[in-house]
């Protein structure tokens, strides 16, 4: 399966362009670089942090003098089960006591603020605590002993949540703190939305309507949620009016009659139907019989319609052979309308395509995940894709009783959560390839139920702090009956080593947006679904809050040749934001990498992991490097190696390349910061967000000094279609050479705050084939 679809994929290079006259535009608008930056914590967060902590360790000691009500140990039972469930039974009161561990949300980055704590009751090993009844969730009712898909539950809802979850979540919320603040913000997110107009019409040609089948769909779901929670029927009525607006009744007209939904990008119908689904599911017994009719005509017309002739004719080209977020979301749409539909629906057409869309998922939307977890195509699109398909299996787990094999048609699913996780900096996400602002009804709480599929709390340990897991979804994928500490025991480093991803992820600390964070790619440069960059050797950095080498994202979809990517000439290959010289590596004679790069890659780390401490302190010699040989991406080379390493108990790094090129090489990164270079020109001072990092080079070789310039293309460069985005607020920090075999050692110091006690270490000069755990050990 996973290994087929990929060994067809090496076959035959030239599968992605399969569909190049299709537009694949998945949602991104372009957008502009870093200029309007606004960075610091509310004085709400500065004033509040000691106050809670205060709060938080009183109710610590509180719980555990208090938490025999929840033991329920037999005297019958061995000891170590004894202890294991005192344990679990100690997280249990002490979560009850703590509350939410972040305790804010930083209001730049949006990561959220821990308090600084150690708490080995509370922060303890990631545990889903069995005999925890009183916080968990009934078994489902509906337990059919030969499920099939066109057999779908008597009693509604039937889409992911099912009456008897609605019965019982009040008095979780009750006794969750995670459920309680989720359906409070739910609940003004309703308010919010109730405020604006129904959804506006707005095709932007290179996403489509995405962004408003996205906004409807979230819409109509909170609104269906909270008519729910309170029989208030108001948000009916504001369901109805997005409804009926989507289908053109509204006051301002919505596309064109004959295809509203915009069936050309079939993303949004996919979008749209989806959110018929939920309302027409979730409001059944609410909604009057002629306003169901009228949603299935329209569905019909607008929707499963389209949809058919994607699944029958070369119009659906995501169905054939496209691994990645386009299968998840086409077929998920499909599915949630045809199963919300399927018994009032009396054309056949529910059921044929929920013949279809189970198997073609199966051997498409879960095969973007590699064997290291990675989601072939971007960190960005990881959301898109696994919302798809949490949404689908969730969906046809509730209403007819079985994934049918989904989840485990591809098992390395199951780390896709760690994927998410060590793609996440210490700021923000290692954004590189296509990578947008706009996710609207998409967020990370497929790690819910990935996490609950899988059994992998920590998944769900991790999300539940994140700002958008607020959301339905949330309510009824979470496990409150969860215990402990998504980082206690938390490998700080790990390596993606799959041969399309190749990439490293190592940082300082999980807990703080001030830790180090550093991620490097290498990987192929094909094979990303058209959404990688020309970027073998491209890296992030995060410190002190902020992030110091930093990507460029997106540029515009809508740009001629975007998508024609599997040519070395193709034209996305001309647009700054997509060229090597747009990414944070080394350019050589001014070109673009090889599209048929292969790296070969090497790497280390001293597994250390992170305790029941918020405050993690690493050991001297905690440490990680990762190397690669990069050579082939390169034309006008002979060898050209790149490695990165974690110095001085992770407050240091190291950047090396080793270079020998019959062209001009040229070092590059892209920064939000200021940078002042010293009259040496090897050292560099960056300023950003009143953070400040040294650079440093070591062992210079004659000639080189560090410059800068503005991110914008070469005179020299051809001239693409249509002019580059502008990438405000970013400078390129450059160390540019002649032809020649160089050594460049350019050390990164974070200047961490002086009670910190931080000694600056100088590494010793060791040759990257040399690299080792302990190489630089005598600094
Ligand atoms: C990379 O992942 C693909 C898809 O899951 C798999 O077919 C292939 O064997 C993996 N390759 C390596 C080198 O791990
Ligand atoms: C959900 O939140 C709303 C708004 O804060 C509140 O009125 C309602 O009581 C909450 N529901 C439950 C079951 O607690
Ligand atoms: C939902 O409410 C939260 C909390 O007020 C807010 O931060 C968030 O932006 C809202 N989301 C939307 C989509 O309005
Ligand atoms: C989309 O394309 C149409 C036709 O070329 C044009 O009229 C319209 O202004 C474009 N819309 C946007 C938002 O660029
Ligand atoms: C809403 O109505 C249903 C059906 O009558 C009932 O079971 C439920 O308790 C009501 N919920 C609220 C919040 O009133
Ligand atoms: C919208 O109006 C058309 C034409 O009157 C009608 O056929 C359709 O059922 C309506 N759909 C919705 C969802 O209001
Ligand atoms: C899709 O993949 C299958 C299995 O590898 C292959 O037989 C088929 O030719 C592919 N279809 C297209 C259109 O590439
Ligand atoms: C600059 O900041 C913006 C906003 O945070 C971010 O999206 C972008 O990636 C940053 N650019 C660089 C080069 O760090
Ligand atoms: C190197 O640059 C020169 C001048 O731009 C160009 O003519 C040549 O094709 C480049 N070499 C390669 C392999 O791209
Ligand atoms: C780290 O763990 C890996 C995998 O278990 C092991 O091969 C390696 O030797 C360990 N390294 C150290 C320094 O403990």
């Amino acid at each position: 399966m996973s290994s087929a679809s990929y060994g067809n994929l090496n076959a035959n290079p030239s599968r992605e362009n399969l569909h190049e006259e299709q537009p694949r535009y998945d949602g991104f608008a372009g957008y502009g670089g870093g200029a309007q930056r606004k960075k610091g914590t509310s004085n709400w967060i500065k004033c509040g942090v000691p106050l809670l902590l205060i709060i938080i360790i009183a109710a610590v000691v509180g719980g555990v003098v208090g938490s025999h009500k929840k033991k329920s140990s037999s005297s019958s039972a061995s000891s170590a089960a004894q202890s294991a469930s005192a344990a679990a039974s100690a997280a249990a009161s002490a979560k009850s006591a703590l509350g939410q561990f972040a305790v804010a949300t930083d209001s730049f980055y949006m990561m959220p603020i821990y308090p600084s704590t150690t708490d080995s009751a509370a922060f303890s090993s990631p545990t889903f605590i069995s005999n925890d009844a009183q916080d968990s969730w009934p078994t489902d009712p509906f337990q059919p002993a030969n499920p099939d898909v066109l057999t779908v539950r008597t009693d509604r809802p039937v889409l992911i949540a099912p009456a008897y979850k609605w019965a019982a979540l009040p008095g979780l919320i009750a006794t969750d703190p995670y459920l309680k603040s989720w359906n409070d913000t739910i609940f003004g997110n309703a308010s919010f939305y109730a405020s604006l107009p129904p959804v506006i019409y707005f095709m932007d040609n290179s996403s489509g309507i995405l962004d408003n089948a996205r906004d409807f769909k979230r819409r109509v779901k909170t609104f269906s949620y909270v008519y729910r929670m309170t029989n208030d029927t108001k948000w009916v009525d504001l369901a109805w009016r997005e409804i009926a607006n989507v289908a053109g009744n509204g006051t301002t007209t919505f596309g064109p009659e004959t295809d509203r939904w915009n069936s050309g990008h079939f993303l949004d119908v996919a979008e749209f139907s989806a959110g018929y689904a939920i309302a027409y599911d979730w409001l059944y017994e609410i909604l009057t019989a002629d306003q169901k009719s009228q949603m299935i005509s329209t569905l019909m017309l607008y929707g499963l319609k389209p949809g058919v002739n994607q699944i029958t004719t070369s119009a659906g080209w995501w169905a054939v052979n496209t691994t990645g977020n386009w299968n998840c979301v086409c077929n998920n749409g499909l599915t949630m309308a045809s199963l919300a539909i399927l018994n009032d629906d009396t054309t056949g057409i529910a059921k044929q395509i929920l013949q279809f869309t189970v198997n073609n998922a199966k051997n498409n939307c879960v095969q973007a995940v590699s064997t290291d977890g990675t989601w072939a195509e971007t960190a960005n699109y990881w959301y898109f894709g696994t919302t798809g398909l949490a949404e689908m299996a969730a969906s046809l787990l509730s209403a007819t009783g079985s994934d049918y094999g989904l989840m485990s048609a591809n098992p390395n699913l199951a780390n896709t959560g760690d994927f998410h996780m060590y793609v996440t900096g210490a700021t923000s996400l290692f954004n590189y390839g296509d990578h947008g602002p706009n996710k609207y009804s998409t967020t990370a709480n497929a790690m819910m139920f990935i996490g609950n599929y899988f059994d992998q709390p920590q998944y769900q340990l991790f999300q539940r702090d994140m700002y958008d897991a607020a959301e339905p979804w949330s309510m009824f994928w979470y496990q409150p009956n969860i215990a402990g500490a998504f980082w206690d025991g938390k490998p700080l480093d790990h390596f993606f080593v799959n041969f399309t991803d190749q990439w490293a992820s190592m940082r300082s600390t999980w807990t703080d947006v001030n830790a180090l964070y550093v991620a490097m790619k290498a990987g192929t440069n094909l094979y990303h679904q058209n959404h990688n960059d020309l970027d073998c050797g491209d890296f992030v950095i995060d410190a002190l809050g902020t992030r110091w080498a930093g990507e460029l994202g997106s540029a515009d979809y809508n740009s001629p040749g975007y998508f024609t990517s599997v040519d070395q000439d193709g034209q996305r290959w001309q647009y700054y934001r997509k060229m090597t010289e747009g990414q944070n590596t080394i350019l050589i004679n001014k070109s673009n990498q090889n599209l048929n790069a292969a790296p070969t890659v090497n790497y280390g780390t001293s597994n250390t992991t992170q305790g029941p401490t918020t405050v993690n302190v690493v050991p001297q010699d905690s440490t990680a490097f990762f190397t690669q040989d990069m050579t082939s991406a390169y034309f006008d080379a002979t060898s050209v190696k790149r490695g990165i390493r974690l110095l001085n108990g992770r407050r240091q790094i190291l950047l090396q390349d080793e270079v020998t090129a019959s062209q001009g090489v040229m070092w590059r990164m892209h920064t939000n910061a200021t940078v002042s270079v010293d009259s040496s020109g090897t050292s560099a001072t960056l300023t950003l967000d009143g953070q400040t990092m040294q650079v440093q080079m070591l062992n210079p070789p004659s000639g080189a000094k560090f410059t800068t310039t503005d991110a914008v293309r070469f005179s020299t460069d051809v001239t693409p279609p249509i002019p580059d985005q502008p990438n405000p607020g970013v400078t390129v920090l450059i160390i540019d050479l002649p032809a020649g075999t160089y050594n460049l050692q350019v050390l990164f110091n974070p200047q961490w705050p002086s009670s910190d006690g931080v000694n600056y270490v100088t590494p010793p000069s060791v040759a990257l084939d040399s690299w080792t755990l302990r190489s630089h050990d005598n600094s």
